[in-house]
């Protein structure tokens, strides 16, 4: 509480009043001075009394009770008491200065905007007219008089009469130099990072000595505000820095994305997905688009998001490969890129709800051939972007130690899987009823091997393993059962170092009597996959596809640490916006 406050609270203050102090029991804040309520000092007391003298008893022992203080006491609470006056009244002096001082600034402020407001800025007509141009066609321009369009990035005001601006348009970045009276109008003194604008003038190369993106900038002759972005509180460095807690940067993702690794990030995801269609397209492979909306299951009913569709129960879908599987005897070899969807009720590093889905169906296959289509897609889909002039570029900068994966992978079957963790000492936890762990015990064959065990292994070898031949209990219903050992599927998971698992894939049952053995392992109504069930009666053949998750194999690409990163607005439990 202030000395003014502490006054102003006690209307007991008078002078000639007597004040009691208790040194063990008084209170200065919550005591008026009175036996009843005794302040604790003898300050307190000459504070109640402005300053003026009185009576004052204290106490300072029980045994003693309240004595009249003594004068060297008094002497001294005096003299402190009129130190904090005078200390107050300087502080309020100084406050009132630096008001008065904040005020003729801002009216000052003010004037010079009023001021600025009247500095109106025109083209030259003498000048060539200004071509449009995109900033990835800066250099193709250089020397010729142009106007682009775009974000102010960054923002630096130099004096009075320069300023860079760092211009943003999505196809890259440029600096621009304002000079003279282009850095005294209203715009250009209220100027903000995110604003939009257009600027006219010459790019020209940097002088000897200097830098700037693509080695040259645009010097304006002319500009224009089109949208100003606010300032102050809701300016975007307040919304955005770095120290913004992951739950705002998801919150604002939408002004995330603006910056430049989420943009990089977004920009090699459109060159991944391109890099998937050319790979196809060399292999003959048709891109079809299935239904998201779907009263099928395709990778078990725990994790498969319901919804009413005109009353009847449908799902958003796990997988489209089921579909996918009635295209080949449509138009062959198939392939899709497009979302699936699975209600996974945990927060891990490599979970989405809505992930982005490259599936692949081929016919008249065999395993290897299925396990060599694979491992030439994630080469080939790679190097396309590693031979790309910015993807490559964005690799480097993200993932400096990032090595392009060789042919042939690693080929491991799940036997020899489950050996290994035995021989690494690598445990599952046994739980009980209840799902909590309960002790650790070594990996069995038809052990499940959980995503902690699996990554621990691909992490140690260090490099993408195709892990094959799962047993059938552990798979789908639709997977293929092993000609050599019935009791394993023709399956395969690849793992990539760093990630775990990026493709999961198999051989199809073709055999009808076996697809139903299947349904009826996995607990599934066949009535409602009649269609599918119809591909092994109108003319069988031996198939098989995979799935990869494009986010999985992108954070594996540019080291990000959850696939979260890799989404334009990534969906996972608990987060459904913006
Ligand atoms: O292994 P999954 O479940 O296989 C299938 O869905 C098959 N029907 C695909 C097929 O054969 N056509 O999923 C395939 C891949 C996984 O390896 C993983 O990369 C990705 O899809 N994936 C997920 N990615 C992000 N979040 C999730 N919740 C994912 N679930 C699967």
């Amino acid at each position: 509480m202030s000395l003014e406050q502490s006054a102003a609270s006690l209307t007991l203050s008078e002078s000639g009043r007597k004040f009691w102090i208790c040194e063990l029991q008084g209170h200065d804040v919550e005591g008026n001075g009175t036996e009843k309520m005794p302040f604790r000092t003898l300050l307190r007391a000459f504070e109640a009394a402005g300053g003026a003298t009185g009576e004052f008893a204290v106490r300072k022992n029980v045994a003693e009770g309240y004595q009249p203080a003594a004068k060297a006491a008094i002497k001294k609470a005096l003299k402190l008491y009129e130190a904090n006056v005078k200390k107050a009244q300087k502080a309020a002096e100084r406050s009132a200065a630096e008001k008065e001082e904040a005020a003729l600034n801002a009216a000052a402020e003010q004037a010079k905007l009023e001021e600025a407001r009247k500095i109106v800025l025109s083209e030259d007509p003498a000048l060539p007219v200004a071509k449009k141009i995109r900033i990835r066609d800066s250099t193709d321009n250089r020397g010729a008089r142009v106007k682009v369009s775009g974000w102010v990035h960054r923002l630096r005001v130099q004096g009075k009469d320069m300023m860079f601006v760092v211009l943003r348009d999505g196809s890259g970045y440029i600096q621009c130099v304002l000079t003279g009276r282009q850095c005294h109008t209203y715009d250009a003194l209220t100027l903000s990072v995110e604003s939009t604008v257009t600027i006219h003038g010459t790019i020209k190369v940097v002088p000897e000595g200097k830098s700037a993106p693509g080695g040259h900038e645009l010097v304006a002759d002319y500009w224009a505000v089109l949208g100003k972005a606010p300032g102050g509180d809701d300016a975007f460095g307040s919304k955005l820095n770095a120290e913004s807690s992951p739950d705002i940067l998801l919150d604002q993702r939408h002004l995330v994305i603006r910056g430049e690794t989420a943009s990089s990030v977004l920009r090699v995801r459109a060159l991944l997905l391109k890099g998937f269609r050319d790979f196809f397209d060399s292999r003959h492979l048709t891109e079809v688009t299935p239904p998201l909306m779907v009263q099928t299951q395709v990778e078990g009913g725990s994790t498969l998001f319901e919804f009413d569709y005109y009353g009847e129960k449908a799902y958003l879908t796990q997988s489209s490969q089921l579909y996918l599987e009635t295209c080949l005897a449509s138009i062959g070899d198939v392939y899709c890129l497009t979302e699936s969807f699975r209600a996974e009720r945990s927060h891990t590093r490599r979970h989405l709800s809505e992930f982005t889905h490259c599936e692949v169906e081929l016919a008249f296959i065999a395993f290897d051939d299925l396990l060599d289509m694979m491992e030439d897609m994630v080469v080939s889909v790679i190097g396309s972007i590693m031979s790309h002039p910015v993807g490559s570029k964005i690799v480097a900068e993200l993932n400096p130690n990032f090595k392009v994966p060789k042919k042939p992978f690693r080929r491991m079957n799940y036997v020899d899987a489950i050996a290994w963790l035995r021989e690494h000492g690598i445990k599952k936890d046994v739980k009980d009823e209840n799902d909590v762990k309960i002790g650790e015990a070594d990996f069995e064959f038809g052990d499940d091997i959980p995503e902690g065990p699996e990554r621990r292994m691909t992490d140690t070898i260090g490099e993408p393993i195709l892990l094959c031949r799962f047993p059938a209990e552990v798979k789908s219903f639709y997977m293929k059962k092993c000609p050599e050992d019935r009791r394993l599927t023709e399956s395969v998971d690849l793992l990539m170092p760093g990630v775990g698992e990026v493709v999961g894939g198999s051989m199809r049952i073709s055999d009808l009597d076996e697809l139903f053995e299947g349904y009826k392992r996995e607990g599934i109504d066949p009535t409602p996959y009649y269609w599918f069930t119809d591909q092994r009666k109108y003319g069988t053949c031996e198939h098989g596809g995979f799935g990869l998750g494009v986010e999985r194999l992108l954070a594996w690409l540019l080291d990000r640490y959850t696939v979260r990163e890799v989404c334009l607005y990534p969906r996972f439990m608990g987060r459904c916006q913006p």
